[in-house]
Parts: C-alpha cells; structure tokens; sequence
C-alpha cells in the first residue's frame, strides 16, 4: 500500500462501482422480465376454443360462429371476450373452418348460396374450398384447426397478417 492511501481508495472505488453494477443488474433483470412477458405468450400460442355442436352444422352450408373465449396475458384475465367468428363448413364426420377476416384488408367475409365466399369491400371471390377466385385478396381464405371434441367442433383460433401473399400468423 502507498503512504497516500491511493490503493485503499482505489479498492474503495472498485468496491462501490461493483455494488452500483450489482444492484443495476439486480434491478434490470426482473424489469426486462416484465416488460418482455406479454410477448413470451405470443405467435405460436394455440387457443382452442368450443364453438356448436357438430351436428348442428348442415353438411355444405358455412354457418358462422362467434369465437368467444378467456383471454390472459400477463396483465389481464377476461372471460367472455369475443375473438373473433369463423366461417365452419361440414363434410361428413369432417369440420372445416375459415378464418371470417378478408386477407386482402381484414374486412368480414360472406358465405354465398352454393357456399362460396365474397367480401364485400373490395369485391374479392373465394370458391367452396377458400381458394381466392376473383378480387384484390392476395390469398384464398385462411383456414383454421379444428377438432371435434364430445361432439363439439373446437377451433385452434388465430388471426393472421392482411396484404400478403403469405399465410402469417399473428396469434
Ligand atoms: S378487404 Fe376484402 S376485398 Fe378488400
């Protein structure tokens, strides 16, 4: 140690400069935790929500169902909310189910007599199967997991990017 004391103060100095970066990360690290968590439940989250009775469905005749659900995420539980609808088709034993929103621009989409699909904003056509047909969508109707489970069609529900050729799913 010098006679001036320049190495007690330089250890007095590396000590406090390390108990502020220790209490800096101690700080930081659960912050950045709460701040990343709604993000952490995000894209790939599958939501599996109970709609009709599967044989409340007519084999070829869309029927359009409300998807209301439970909504959580690291701030907020909700019960009842509306998700979204979905456009269910019946063949047989078999559910398939189209997401209602437009891909072109997120309007709603109709179901036609012969079950089709048009939506009305821009004039876009889908065939029986969701293959765009005719209009501006840059995409056939998006489609949607279904199971069916103690008679009842249950749809994994999702909501997926507009505008794109590409089928991205958002949630
Ligand atoms: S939003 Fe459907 S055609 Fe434009």
């Amino acid at each position: 140690m010098s006679e001036d004391g320049t190495d007690r103060r330089e250890a007095l100095r590396l000590f406090v400069l390390g108990g502020i970066a220790a209490a800096g990360c101690a700080l930081a690290a659960p912050a950045a935790f709460v701040v990343a968590a709604p993000a952490r439940g995000g894209a790939s989250k599958e939501t599996w929500v109970p709609t009709v009775r599967l044989d409340a469905l007519e084999d070829g005749v869309p029927k359009k169902v409300q998807v209301v659900s439970e909504r959580n995420d690291a701030w907020t539980k909700e019960s009842h909310v509306e998700l979204g609808s979905a456009w269910l088709v019946r063949r047989g034993a078999t559910v398939t189910a189209f997401s209602s929103i437009c891909p072109h621009l997120g309007c709603a989409v109709n179901a036609e007599a012969g079950g089709t699909f048009t939506c009305p904003c821009h004039t876009s056509a889908f065939a029986a199967d969701g293959a765009a047909v005719s209009g501006p969508s840059p995409r056939g109707l998006d489609t949607l997991t279904t199971r069916i489970d103690g008679g009842v069609v249950v749809v994994d529900f999702r909501r997926f990017k507009v505008g794109t050729p590409d089928r991205i799913a958002l949630t």
